[in-house]
């Protein structure tokens, strides 16, 4: 199978990683039968100074026709509004309909409190909507501002579906051997409809209604709900008894951004942008201007990113393979980057886990 890979590096030490996935890609075991092809793409804030464009239509035109997934590394963003820039990954998601951001987080299996769970976050809708306003009313007591929170059937349904699919393809890496901490799928629906009744209440309802499908039931995938200010209080106790979180957009960003804080590093955590047949993989991290061009970024976050982008293809054997390697480097703990307390540079760590591959 031949899969066409685009690669975005962006900004800073996304230049540094993402090469770091490609070579990945390239020494996975012939046995696998896949083969890649892969294209250089521009985005980010030195795109933008250069051609005053931050996503360049060539990028979005040849991940729409030519690719069937991508690397995206980070882009910087200025700290004063700079006028025609805004980011382009957010673009990216909308004009390839990306509608669901997926962040697993994730500990070695021999960790003294190991951690095992993906957090399913919709991304196109809820506050995030951006209808904001600002009025004035003297009886509120002068200016004041309202936005509109929206939460659809379509949208609720399509995540909340996604999230089953991911619990069913977790337990079948698990089945295949994959060390994991969790025996079983299980979906954490998380909302506050006991105060916002109708958006999150409506989100409630549809994730239950499409976690109910015969396909999750008979795959033995458990549902649960929780409200979201009690999940952040069990997320920080009782983190290894999450497998698949689903949440709407603002909920999601939050507990992702926590749930990270748990594995030490943002140099260890992947995420991946995904819509219908196409898999964006993102490390979580930015473009680190603190240590850009000094060959010390963790690879690791970037590495498991290929892996997801990789799942999302339907390559589970593949990812599987480099998620193994990962874990072995991690667990060996003998080359860690500077972000982890080693003293090992990214070229030395990449090396070690193909080595491992
Ligand atoms: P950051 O994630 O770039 O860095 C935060 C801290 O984590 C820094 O001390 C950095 O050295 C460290 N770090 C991050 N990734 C690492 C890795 N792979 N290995 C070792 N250490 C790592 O976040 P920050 O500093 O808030 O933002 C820097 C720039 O990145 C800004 O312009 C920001 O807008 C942008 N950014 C972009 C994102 C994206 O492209 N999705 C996400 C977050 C920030
Ligand atoms: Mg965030």
């Amino acid at each position: 199978r031949l899969l066409r890979i685009g690669l975005i590096p962006g900004d800073g030490i996304g230049r540094e990683v993402i090469p770091a996935g490609r070579r990945i890609l390239e020494a996975l075991p012939s046995s696998l039968g896949l083969k890649f092809e892969f294209t250089d793409l521009d985005a980010g804030f030195e795109t933008f100074q250069k051609t005053g464009a931050a996503l360049p239509e060539r990028t979005v035109d040849v991940l729409k026709n030519g690719c069937d997934g991508a690397l995206f590394g980070a882009v910087s963003s200025p700290t004063k509004a700079v006028k025609g820039y805004s980011s382009p990954i957010v673009a990216l998601r909308k004009k390839l309909d990306l509608y669901a951001n997926v962040r697993p987080v994730k500990t070695v299996a021999t960790a003294a409190s190991p951690i095992d769970m993906v957090i399913v976050r919709e991304n196109t809708e809820d506050l995030y909507v951006k209808e904001e306003r600002t009025l004035e009313d003297p009886a509120m007591g002068g200016v004041y501002a309202e936005a509109i929170k929206r939460i659809s059937t379509r949208a609720s349904l399509r995540i909340a579906t996604m999230a089953g699919e991911i619990a069913l393809r977790r337990q079948k890496l698990r089945e295949s051997g994959f060390a994991s901490i969790h025996k079983s799928p299980l979906v954490t629906i998380t909302h506050k409809s006991n105060v916002l009744s109708q958006t999150d209440g409506l989100f409630r309802t549809c994730a239950k209604e499409a976690l109910a499908a015969s396909r999750f039931v008979d795959g033995g995938v458990a549902v649960e709900e929780q409200i979201v200010d009690s999940m952040v209080y069990k997320l920080f106790r009782q983190p290894g008894s999450y497998d698949v979180i689903v949440a709407p957009n603002l909920y999601g960003d939050i507990l992702s951004d926590g749930a990270a804080a748990l594995v030490g590093s943002l140099g260890l955590v992947p995420s991946a942008n995904v819509g219908e047949g196409f898999a964006i993989g993102e490390p979580c991290h930015g473009s680190a201007p603190d240590i850009e061009g000094k060959g010390v970024a963790n690879p690791i976050a970037t590495l498991r990113s290929t892996a997801l982008m990789l799942e999302f293809l339907g390559e589970e054997q593949a990812a599987a393979k480099i998620y193994t390697a990962v874990d072995a480097n991690l667990e060996e703990a003998k080359l860690l980057s500077p972000d982890l307390g080693g003293k090992a540079t990214t070229e030395e760590v990449v090396s070690d886990i193909l080595k491992r591959l």
